[in-house]
């Protein structure tokens, strides 16, 4: 018989990795508008990377594909940490780049997005990794010497 922590790793190495280049802001729009399609109500996507990476971009992409009819609407507003969309499925965008901490998540009752019936985006999710529900996805992005981007999706 296998060890336990055999079919924990077994597991994990199962998970989905998808791994893309996205060379235009349009290839990033589309690349979250196929992303939205797998996506159900009550997921949570953590968005992490460098300042004009791509984030906002690709939650763009994802509300198109959640049937967010007008997507201009769709930016990292300045000050609130979170926008509701409606769509097919709502959207709740955060961007917590100006955030102070985690404690200011929960003055905002943050689990009732995060464990609600919509889709929630968090850009800057590294900063509140303690508060992420296990179940998450997670896209990574790079900007390579190009000027491409790497987007790396686990958890999908
Ligand atoms: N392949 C690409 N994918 C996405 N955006 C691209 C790409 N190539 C160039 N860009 C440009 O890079 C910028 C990305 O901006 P965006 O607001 O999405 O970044 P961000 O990661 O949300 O940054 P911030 O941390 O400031 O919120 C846009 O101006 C976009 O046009
Ligand atoms: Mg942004």
């Amino acid at each position: 018989m296998e060890p336990a922590g055999y079919e924990i790793s077994k597991r994990k190495a199962t998970r989905t990795l998808i791994k893309a280049i996205s060379r235009t802001r349009d290839e990033t729009i589309a690349l979250g508008e196929k992303l939205a399609r797998r996506m159900k109500k009550g997921v949570v996507v953590a968005l992490i990377g460098d300042l004009g990476a791509g984030k906002t971009v690709l939650v763009k992409g994802i509300a198109k594909g959640l049937g967010v009819t007008d997507t201009r609407y769709v930016n990292s507003p300045s000050f609130v940490i979170v926008k509701e969309h409606r769509g097919r499925i709502p959207l709740y965008h955060f961007d917590i780049y100006r955030l102070e901490g985690p404690a200011s998540l929960e003055t905002i009752g943050y689990d009732e997005y995060f464990y609600g019936n919509g889709v929630t985006i968090i850009e800057w999710a590294d900063k509140i990794k303690g508060l992420l529900p296990k179940r998450h996805i997670e896209v990574r992005f790079s900007i390579r010497d190009d000027g491409s981007r790497e987007i790396k999706i686990k958890g999908l």
